[in-house]
């Protein structure tokens, strides 16, 4: 039983997955509660990007099982997850260069056209460079634009939790902060949102809880500040 009262909005357990031959999750169990903003960290190679993978379906998972609302969708399809509202925004900037930035919003609406132009004015109170933008070809805007304009698509599917990969990879520190400055507004919106990132600072600095993931497995969790203080995560992660 979880020992938490409220039911996690996303539970994964012993999740297996890998390419060919290859298992690059061993095993791998970790929960998102309501409202929770969760950190994912670990090293290049652990299998961060696998997992986020597997927990959206766009890899098939080997054994274990993926809960999302209560429900088993372990084989459920990536766009009936996305239907569902699980929204994964992948890592590096999958938007469509040759469309405007107005129009692969509406591609992220696809799941309720009705809602798309009042998602759209929230997105741009969000993101105000993104309406300055709006009639441009996304393949025009800055990397860290594409970024918000990554975010901002998975976000016009309202989604009920949102998986992030690394979204401040790459990017100047100026907009580093402005990414995190979005991810902690989605979080008071209540949005839950699992967060990949090597900047495990910012990234625990801002969390309710993390996982450390190394090689295909777990190997620590605990609430945040937790994780800071730890000597193991310190040396490894924190550079400390
Ligand atoms: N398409 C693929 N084919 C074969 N092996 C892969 C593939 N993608 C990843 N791997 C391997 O699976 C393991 C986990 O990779 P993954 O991309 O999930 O790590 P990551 O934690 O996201 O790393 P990074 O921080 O560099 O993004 C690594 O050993 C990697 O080499
Ligand atoms: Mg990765």
């Amino acid at each position: 039983m979880d020992k938490d009262a409220s039911p996690p909005v996303l539970q994964v357990s012993d999740l297996r997955a890998g390419y060919g031959r290859i298992e690059a999750l061993h095993g791998v169990s970790l929960r998102l509660g309501a409202g929770e903003l969760v950190a994912l960290v670990g090293a290049n190679g652990a299998g961060k990007t696998t997992l986020l993978r597997t927990i959206s379906g766009l890899l098939p998972a080997r054994a274990g099982r993926v809960e999302f609302l209560g429900q088993d969708v372990t084989r459920a399809a990536p766009d009936q997850r996305v239907r569902r509202g699980l929204a994964q925004v992948l890592e590096g900037r999958q938007v469509f260069g040759p469309l405007s930035v107005e129009d692969n919003l509406r591609l992220g609406a696809f799941v309720h056209r009705d809602a798309a132009e009042e998602r759209m004015r929230r997105m741009y109170r969000l993101f105000p460079v993104l309406e300055e933008k709006k009639d441009l070809p996304a393949g025009t805007l800055s990397g860290g634009q594409q970024q918000m304009l990554a975010m901002a698509r998975a976000l016009m599917s309202g989604p009920k939790v949102l998986l992030l990969d690394e979204p401040s990879m790459g990017l100047a520190p100026l907009l580093v902060r402005e990414v995190f400055r979005v991810v902690r507004e989605l979080k008071e919106q209540g949005i839950p949102i699992l967060l990949v990132e090597q900047n495990a600072r910012a990234a625990l600095a801002i969390a309710d809880r993390g996982y450390v993931l190394e090689t295909g497995k777990v190997t620590l969790e605990g609430p945040a500040r937790a994780l800071q203080d730890d000597e193991r995560v310190r040396s490894a992660y924190l550079g400390l």
